[in-house]
């Protein structure tokens, strides 16, 4: 990718459905509630970058703190009501742009909004008279609290005729199964943060040498996926040279690459709060040796057959089987299970080097949201979900019970999987991942860095 892509955002009527298409599953006489995400402190007076909250800013497209969304189905003054900071010239200076309330109306399509330090004054009497609240309860301790005391505040006043909620709904359930199935529109977001994702990868096998630090990796990376248009990792990102990669989620970042090792890179981009995610694993001097080689291309058989289980109507668990059958195959072959494939199979032996699951969900929380299991049964894959595919196999450098050759051997291969109406669509399918094809790769690098020098 060569140019940024035109920062397209989700048009404002996707907002306004979703808002819709909640409000109608949810039961008669109800109010949702949703606070926006809380700024954190980093250190002193520094906070960390601020990232709005995915079910708000799926539900609001807003992202600025200190806000809270309502949905108040059937109310005369509006049923979408937005609670936000009020416009503050000196503020505004020192730290940025506000929309306030006129502007959450103007701009972000709310029926109606107010300033956040009515909040207390105003929403009690927005929750007077419905019969649930759907709220997700546990995430955020100090708004808990706050969402009781309106709640006992209606309570207090029911000897003069206040009508308290009686119940309230976990919000999660239905908002998270939304949030499943992907839009067109989300779709395309997706494979521009996929796209971003891809370049990294690609400058990362190019410019690796031997002697680089991983955290140098990390920066070439960030470069890239910045230089396209992304504004964040979609989660912090692993560089993982040598032993380093048999640490699942090492993010250190902070050793030396060393030629004969193979470097792990688990890095995605976010792009308009969604994520891509994906792991390549290569020879930090572009060659493989033959044990990284051999486990290299069982690690690549599995995830090829995994892939090849994600269409509609699979169970969520097939693509994992299909891992978790050729891992114990071929690690039988190579020697490092004894056994027999059944039995090893049945008594989990392979989680001695395969000791996670083949992937998750993704969408706009990198590990997203959505159930895997529905009524006690893995959940059927259908068009519009993404997941990841993300087999591995990891030797501990100090694992006695192997031929020393395979000792310190981390690898992990991930890509980013669309269920389409008749198969699958692989997001991020432009990373080389053929070990002849990496090889290619780097070493049409390293004879350009080697032209250069002579110059
Ligand atoms: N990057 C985290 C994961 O692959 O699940
Ligand atoms: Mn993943
Ligand atoms: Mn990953």
């Amino acid at each position: 990718m060569t140019q940024p892509p035109v920062a397209t955002k989700l048009p404002k009527k996707e907002f306004a459905q979703r808002r819709q298409q909640l409000m109608a599953m949810m039961e008669p006489n109800s109010i949702a509630i949703v606070p926006a995400a809380q700024v954190k402190v980093r250190n002193r007076d520094c906070d960390h970058a601020y990232r709005q909250d995915s079910d708000f800013i799926y539900l609001s497209g807003f992202e600025e703190p200190e806000a809270v969304l309502v949905l108040a189905p059937g109310r005369e003054h509006g049923e979408y009501v937005l609670f936000c900071r009020e416009r503050d010239r000196d503020m505004e200076i020192w730290n940025g742009y506000r929309s306030g309330p006129e502007g959450a109306v103007k701009d972000f399509s709310a029926d109606d909004a107010f300033p956040i330090g009515d909040l207390n004054e105003i929403l009690p009497g927005l929750i007077e008279g419905r019969e649930r609240v759907y709220y997700a309860m546990g995430n955020q301790p100090e708004f808990d609290r706050q969402v009781m005391d309106w709640v006992n505040t209606i309570r207090s006043k029911v000897r003069t005729g206040a009508n308290p909620p009686g119940e309230f709904i976990d919000l999660d359930h239905l908002l998270h199964d939304m949030r499943l199935f992907k839009s067109k529109a989300e779709i395309k977001l997706m494979q521009t943060a996929a796209d971003m994702s891809v370049a990294g990868h690609i400058r990362a096998m190019q410019v690796c040498q031997p002697g680089m630090m991983e955290y140098q990796l990390e920066a070439e990376f960030h470069h890239e996926f910045t230089r396209c248009g992304s504004r964040s990792p979609a989660y912090t990102t692993i560089v993982g040279g040598g032993a380093n990669g048999c640490i699942l989620h090492y993010i250190e970042n902070n050793a030396q690459l060393n030629a004969g090792d193979l470097v792990l890179i688990d890095a995605g981009a976010e792009y308009q709060y969604y994520a891509a995610d994906i792991t390549r694993t290569f020879p930090v001097n572009g060659r493989f040796t033959e044990p990284q080689r051999a486990l290299y291309d069982l690690v690549l058989k599995a995830q090829l057959a995994a892939i090849r289980m994600v269409k509609p109507g699979q169970h969520w668990n097939d693509p994992h089987e299909a891992t978790v059958k050729v891992i114990t195959k071929g690690l039988v072959a190579l020697g490092l299970l004894t056994g027999k494939i059944d039995e090893l199979i049945a008594s989990e032996a392979y989680r001695q080097f395969y000791m996670h699951r083949a992937g998750h969900w993704l969408g706009m929380d990198v590990h997203d949201v959505g159930d895997y299991k529905v009524g006690g049964e893995w959940r059927v894959l259908e068009e519009g979900m993404v997941l990841t595919i993300e087999p591995g196999i990891y030797v501990a450098p100090d694992d006695n019970t192997v031929d020393e050759k395979w000792r310190g051997i981390g690898i992990r291969i991930e890509d980013d999987v669309l269920v389409t109406a008749k198969g699958r669509k692989v997001l991020t399918a432009g990373v080389p991942k053929q070990a002849d094809d990496i090889e290619v790769l780097m070493a049409a690098a390293q004879k350009q860095r080697k032209k250069q020098r002579k110059k």
